[in-house]
């Protein structure tokens, strides 16, 4: 009999699909969601309500699982206001916290964590080439602050015994939700421009493989860091004119001036003009096969 899964963030753009996978792998599947509305079961996916910002966690959720997958947390992409930005950490941070605390006093049996994090957490570089050991030196970057946060959280799970595995996520692209619709809705209007040099390395990583990603990790009890990023990065003037491609538009305006993407995105302009290149070797070197290597091929799958 497959196992049970407790999912946290289920309800967003990688819950979804990886949810859909794993019910499809014939997992059971239970969902943390701080959504009342979504409460409700059937034998293979149940949903269970919790508040973290205020420790409120209903551990039945617990009962029978094996693993639990942490993707929750509120948005990157929204403006970086100073409640957005508490919001941002603390959401992450009191997630993990709920959920260590309430394994251990109720001493659930969960033999491993998987916990999203992201690769903003190596520093802007448009020569490095990150492995999971490089450590960044510290800088007064927001999002690093938070992932370095974030990731420290789960040393909470590590010293319960149980199995940790944080995956850096890369762009995830996905044809209706996350970054690919909002740099193709200004391409499909004729709109489309390069963003600052355009020589900010972009890693990205197609949907499908995200999810298998998780499972591959999931399925062979993988412990610690793993890049997921799919094997060929690309700067950022390639992935707008790889997407314009796609959808047969020109890309003839000038490139957006970094300085007009600050004034428009404040202080949130680091998602677009941060540079980050991330080698995927690790989780390859553990057997795992990407489906989609090149963008030119993730962007034909997704788009057309
Ligand atoms: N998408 C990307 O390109 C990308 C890249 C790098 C890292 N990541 C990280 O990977 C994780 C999953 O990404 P995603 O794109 O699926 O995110 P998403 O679509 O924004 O979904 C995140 C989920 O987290 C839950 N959530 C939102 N605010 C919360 C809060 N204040 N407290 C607790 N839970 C909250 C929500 O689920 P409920 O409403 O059901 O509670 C939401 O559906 C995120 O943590 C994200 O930062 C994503």
């Amino acid at each position: 009999m497959a196992a049970t899964i407790l999912i946290t963030g289920a309800t967003g753009l990688v819950g979804k699909a990886l949810t859909k996978h794993l019910l499809h792998k014939g997992y059971a599947i239970h969902i943390l969601t701080t959504q009342k509305t979504l409460l409700g079961s059937d034998k293979k996916l149940q949903y269970f309500y919790w508040n973290p910002q205020v420790n409120e966690i209903d551990t039945s959720c617990f009962d029978g699982v094996e693993a639990v997958i942490n993707l929750a947390g509120s948005s990157i992409a929204q403006r970086w206001t100073k409640s957005a930005k508490t919001s941002i950490l603390n959401s992450r941070i009191q997630s993990l916290h709920v959920l260590s605390k309430a394994i251990k006093e109720g001493n659930f049996p969960i033999n491993q964590l998987i916990s999203a994090s992201a690769i903003g957490i190596y520093s802007d570089s448009k020569t490095n080439y990150y492995e999971e050991e490089y450590v960044s030196a510290e800088d007064s970057s927001f999002l690093r602050s938070v992932v370095r946060a974030w990731e420290s959280a789960t040393t909470q799970f590590q010293e319960m015994g149980i199995k940790t595995t944080i995956l850096r996520i890369g762009i995830v692209l996905d044809a209706k939700d996350g970054a690919l619709p909002k740099i193709m809705a200004p391409i499909e209007k004729y709109c489309g421009a390069v963003l600052a040099s355009g020589e900010q390395w972009q890693s990205w990583i197609h949907i499908d493989d995200l999810v298998a990603l998780f499972t591959h990790t999931l399925e062979l009890k993988l412990e610690g860091v793993y890049n997921a990023v799919a094997p060929n990065p690309v700067q950022q003037a390639e992935l707008t004119k790889s997407i314009a491609q796609v959808l047969k538009r020109p890309v003839f305006l000038p490139n957006v001036p970094e300085f007009a993407l600050k004034l428009l995105l404040g202080e949130m302009s680091a998602i677009v003009l941060e540079s980050q290149r991330v080698c995927s070797k690790k989780i390859q070197n553990t057997g795992f096969k990407f489906n989609y290597h090149e963008l030119s091929a993730a962007l034909k799958n997704l788009l057309n």
